[in-house]
């Protein structure tokens, strides 16, 4: 079934991320950059839960892993192997009216969607974003920032198997920013210009390609719902047909979301054959000791963006109730773990009590401390940036030693003793 589109939500979205410190319009005060955007305190601290998570589960504890962070400009001669410089394009249509510019295949109809006017033959254009390296600005100090973080995997390949005695399957990770110049950028963090990937390539014998195809589908389907807490029902599989893929890409299948603004691509994942180390190395770089052969390793690629990860956990997150906004998110994700009040601001003996609850707490979790207006209002301001637990510190705290503590999403409240807090935290993290 066909999901509304829902605008005013995304717009909801938007106003929260702003408003509450998770993502700004970049270089605001300047008039902004074209869908350029700046996480803020809370929309770091997101991101940075939902990039370590991932590296944890894909890189720390597998057996079959090794991560790198290369260099976010490489050698031109990379993206000439890699084929990017020829093949990784758009296809761009201009309007004969007012001469704006769009990627054809997001254009509906074949009208100019400011204007109404007649659009242009589409013609390729490619994404590759140009910068000079070094003091003189000719041809040859032209170089490309990456536009996807996958080709520094297959560049260092011999150096990571050298250093790390790797044996087949194997995959090396990582996570990083990439840059496309997106000829039709928007729907706020979804499609920009500089964005991050987390890319695992995962390298195998020929032969294995399409069972191993088949576990990296099902691990990226169990990280979107038991990490990142998506629904089953908003991710759908399509299967990209010849013509359409990657130049590449035997086989593709992207994961498509439905944000508010409609069913888009989330994370995909390749099958990307032995096309980029055959087209980097000479000679197979991988010797089968056993087997008694050299050969160059196939590889399956499944490709996780980080922005639309965020989205994707901020659009599920997302729920108006009776009277409050909260946001949802899986207490794992949630920049803090835990707020902690004074019941009273003027109490001197509060206070001092709830600080020291505080900072203990701060040496194992992000914290917040909130002494303004009432505690009703502390709690719907906390509801709205997803922090699972307050903690209040009353009178009886200071007689026995225990706190309130109240649950974001069931809204109820025990007493907890200060000592116990740490473990009843760790346990709820999930
Ligand atoms: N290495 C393979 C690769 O880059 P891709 O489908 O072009 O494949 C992978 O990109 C993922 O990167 C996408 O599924 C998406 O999550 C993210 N991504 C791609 N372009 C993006 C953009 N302009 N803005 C934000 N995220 C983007």
């Amino acid at each position: 079934m066909k999901k509304e589109v829902n605008s005013e939500l995304m717009d909801k979205i938007v106003s929260l991320c702003k408003r509450r410190g998770f993502i700004f319009p970049g270089s605001e005060i300047y008039g902004g950059l074209a869908n350029s955007f700046d996480y803020g305190p809370l929309g770091v601290e997101l991101k940075n839960n939902i990039k370590n998570l991932w590296w944890k589960r894909f890189v720390q504890q597998r057996d079959d892993m090794v991560g790198i962070d290369a260099a976010l400009i490489m050698n031109t001669r990379v993206w000439q192997a890699s084929g990017h410089l020829e093949n990784f394009t758009d296809p761009l249509v201009e309007c004969k009216k007012c001469h704006h510019r769009f990627r054809k295949d997001l254009v509906e109809g074949n009208k100019c969607p400011d204007c109404g006017g007649e659009l242009t033959e589409a013609k390729q254009f490619n994404l590759m974003l140009k910068t000079f390296l070094g003091p003189v600005e000719n041809d040859e100090s032209i170089v490309y920032f990456r536009p996807e973080t996958a080709q520094a995997m297959f560049v260092d390949f011999k150096n990571v198997l050298d250093t790390t005695r790797r044996k087949l399957p194997f995959g090396i990770a990582q996570i990083g920013k990439a840059f496309r110049n997106e000829i039709t950028p928007g729907n706020f963090i979804f499609r920009t210009r500089e964005f991050e990937q987390m890319e695992i390539e995962y390298f195998i014998k020929e032969k294995d390609w399409k069972e191993t195809f088949e576990m990296w589908r099902k691990e990226m389907q169990s990280w979107m719902t038991d990490e990142l807490g998506l629904k089953e029902k908003d991710i759908h599989e399509l299967d990209v047909p010849d013509g359409e893929r990657a130049h590449y890409s035997k086989k593709t299948i992207d994961f498509e979301y439905d944000y508010p603004f409609g069913k888009k691509e989330l994370y995909g994942l390749a099958y990307r054959t032995d096309f980029d180390l055959k087209n980097h190395f000479k000679e197979p770089p991988y010797e089968d000791v056993e087997a008694g052969e050299k050969l160059y390793p196939h590889v399956i690629e499944p490709s996780f963006g980080v922005d639309r990860s965020v989205l994707a956990v901020l659009s599920e997150a997302y729920k108006e109730e009776e009277d409050r906004v909260v946001l949802k998110l899986k207490p794992r994700l949630a920049p803090y773990k835990v707020a902690v009040f004074p019941l009273l601001k003027n109490k001197p003996e509060l206070v001092k009590k709830a600080q020291e609850v505080y900072h203990n707490l701060k040496k194992d979790f992000s914290v917040a401390f909130d002494d303004r207006g009432n505690i009703g209002k502390r709690y719907y301001s906390q509801d709205e940036i997803g922090t699972p637990f307050c903690v209040t510190i009353d009178f009886d705290t200071l007689e026995n030693g225990d706190v309130t503590v109240r649950d974001r999403d069931a809204m109820k409240q025990e007493r907890i003793k200060i000592k116990d807090l740490r473990e009843f935290i760790n346990g709820k993290l999930i």
